[in-house]
């Protein structure tokens, strides 16, 4: 199974029913693997523990680090890769995305805060972190994007979207931009300065999301997205 947005947590059905489900199919032989998306440490673990994971699909780049707080660390002890999705900053972190640019109609990142015109004037500090590290390797600042997550582990494999096949090209190359720890480092104390404007996802969308960016908000607490088995669900 390959995750994807379709795939993310229900709120409405414990995930120990998802991960029971996706087992017996595994059994009969007519699924593979078992994805989850956009979930977070405690989602991961109540899986996990019915039907072994294979990777998670959930927003991580430079410029967007809930992962880092609570999924990185519980794929990491229980073997599980990391796909990260949105791994540009949806365009953004190419540096081809500017205060002046005009999304078109039916464009998803109209809605984004972090993408709207004032968030991308804002955060174009993170655009010049990447340009001044991709001068020094002769790259794009979204080849140095990709090399930072490849640079994270060797389970954590982004997942760039394109509908171009020069970009493709691009982005395939930056599995030959080999960062430095100097590059990382600066790249770590250049991001620590900056705060990022707007959040990635829309206010509807991340109420519905199961990241958990803080310790113990993902699904038994805050939001209590995914419902413990037998708990009434929520409305
Ligand atoms: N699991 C989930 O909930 C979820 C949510 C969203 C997306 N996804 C998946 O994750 C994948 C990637 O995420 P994403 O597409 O949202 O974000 P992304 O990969 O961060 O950014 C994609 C954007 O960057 C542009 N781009 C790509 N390569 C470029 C390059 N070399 N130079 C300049 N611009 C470039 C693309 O435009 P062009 O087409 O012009 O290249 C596109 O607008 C997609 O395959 C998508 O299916 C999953």
């Amino acid at each position: 199974m390959t995750p994807g947005p379709d795939d993310r947590v229900d709120p409405e059905v414990p995930i120990e029913d998802v991960a029971g489900a996706v087992k017996d199919l595994i059994v009969a032989g007519k699924v593979l693997h078992f994805g989850l998306s956009e979930a977070g440490g405690a989602t991961i673990r109540r899986a996990h523990a019915v039907q072994p994971i294979t990777a998670v699909q959930n927003e991580y780049s430079v410029w967007s680090r809930d992962p880092e707080m609570e999924v990185i660390p519980v794929c990491e002890e229980l073997g599980i890769g990391l796909v990260p999705w949105g791994p540009l900053g949806k365009g953004y972190l190419t540096g081809t995305i500017t205060p002046r640019t005009t999304f078109r109609e039916g464009d998803l990142r109209r809605m984004l805060p972090c993408l709207a015109t004032e968030a991308r004037r804002a955060n174009w500090p993170v655009v010049e972190l990447l340009q001044r590290v991709a001068a020094r390797h002769q790259a794009t600042p979204g080849q140095v994007a990709l090399a930072w997550l490849l640079a994270r582990h060797p389970w954590i494999v982004p997942i760039p979207g394109t509908t171009k096949i020069s970009h493709m090209e691009q982005n395939v190359q930056a599995t030959e931009v080999a960062l430095t720890p100097a590059d990382l480092g600066e790249i770590e104390d250049g991001f620590a300065r900056i705060e990022v404007q707007g959040a990635r996802s829309s206010e509807a969308i991340l109420r519905q999301t199961d990241v958990g960016a803080k310790l113990g908000t993902s699904s038994r607490g805050g939001h209590r997205l995914s419902p413990l088995p037998g708990e009434k669900r929520s409305s």
